[in-house]
């Protein structure tokens, strides 16, 4: 895609990333932050991703910083809202976007949780709305839920797919706007059984690390479910299943196990105790081993072109 011009609402954790990954792929970013703070931090932020990533310097002088809303979106075609996750907010920001923007500019949420669909009902043109579920840190982990809602063009999905393969990250289309769209989903099926088995006393934490990460985990990265399924072949899946399923956690809320954990602030790595007591340093440890992989990840991708 052609360089464009793209807004950022948010210069936080996540929409400094987004800046960052678009401004590195040849576009023109303004990010709108109404805290001085956080904007007077930008700069350090961006820096330190592009030394992580080797980029090439000048396309830091891509990315500008606003205080306003205006400014920052003057001409884009795409804007990426990256605000904290309100739904009022969320909702007044994309009914100001709707003024400032041309009819065709696609308007995108990051929401984790808050569906497109609420974010974008107060507008007239709801066809360019679209939510955009990036990972953290967004300029490392290349997967893009882009989700469309019941109002979503299939242009504009078209459009910002193609803007974010383009980019280098790895769009999937979300067919429907849905609770944890995709991989929330399958990452809370995972830790709903894995909670489960160390509340009934099966194993510990540090086994169900030890079973994703040395067993399936370990292939995970090159091997999907899905294709693992068709490798050993659907018959087997089937058999698996039949013994299986009826016996998998099936709990439709949180177990007590966790709420208690949370009731006493043994919430994880930063009070000192979660699932598992951790130090300072072994959580630092854990922080260190994830950002060296990721940057190894994201360095043979862009090698890899
Ligand atoms: N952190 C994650 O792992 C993650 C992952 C995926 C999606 N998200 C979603 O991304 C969004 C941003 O999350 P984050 O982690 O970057 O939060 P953050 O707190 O790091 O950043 C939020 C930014 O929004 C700014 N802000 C505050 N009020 C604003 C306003 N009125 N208008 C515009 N900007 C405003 C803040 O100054 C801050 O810079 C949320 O919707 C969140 O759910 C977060």
């Amino acid at each position: 895609m052609p360089p464009q011009t793209i807004g950022v609402i948010g210069a936080g954790l996540m929409g400094h990333g987004i800046a960052y990954l678009l401004a590195a792929a040849g576009h023109t970013v303004r990010i709108y932050d109404p805290s001085a703070e956080w904007r007077a931090s930008l700069a350090a932020r961006l820096e330190s991703a592009r030394a992580l990533l080797g980029g090439d310097p000048t396309l830091l002088g891509r990315i500008s910083a606003h205080e306003t809303l205006a400014p920052a979106m003057k001409s884009a075609s795409f804007v990426f809202e990256a605000a904290p996750e309100k739904l009022p907010l969320k909702q007044q920001l994309f009914a100001e976007l709707e003024a400032l923007t041309a009819p065709d500019t696609i308007l995108a949420s990051n929401s984790s949780a808050i569906p497109s669909t609420r974010i974008g009902e107060k507008l007239k043109h709801r066809e360019r709305v679209v939510g955009t579920h990036f990972w953290n840190p967004p300029h490392l982990v290349p997967l893009v839920e882009v989700i469309q809602n019941e109002k979503t063009s299939d242009e504009t999905v078209r459009r910002t797919m193609t803007l974010l393969a383009d980019a280098g990250r790895k769009p999937v289309h979300v067919k429907k706007d849905i609770p944890g769209f995709i991989g929330n989903r399958l990452q809370h099926a995972i830790k709903r059984e894995a909670i489960a088995l160390i509340a009934s006393g099966v194993c510990d934490s540090d086994t169900i690390d030890e079973v994703v990460k040395s067993g399936f985990g370990a292939r995970m990265a090159v091997l999907g479910p899905m294709e693992q399924s068709d490798l050993v072949g659907l018959d087997l899946t089937l058999d698996i299943q039949n013994v299986l399923l009826a016996d998998l956690d099936r709990s439709t809320e949180p177990t007590q196990f966790l709420k208690d954990k949370v009731a006493s602030g043994k919430v994880g790595m930063r009070a000192g105790e979660g699932l598992r007591k951790w130090t300072p340093e072994s959580a630092d440890a854990v922080r260190e081993r994830l950002r060296q992989f990721l940057v190894a990840q994201a360095k043979a991708q862009a090698s890899r072109g």
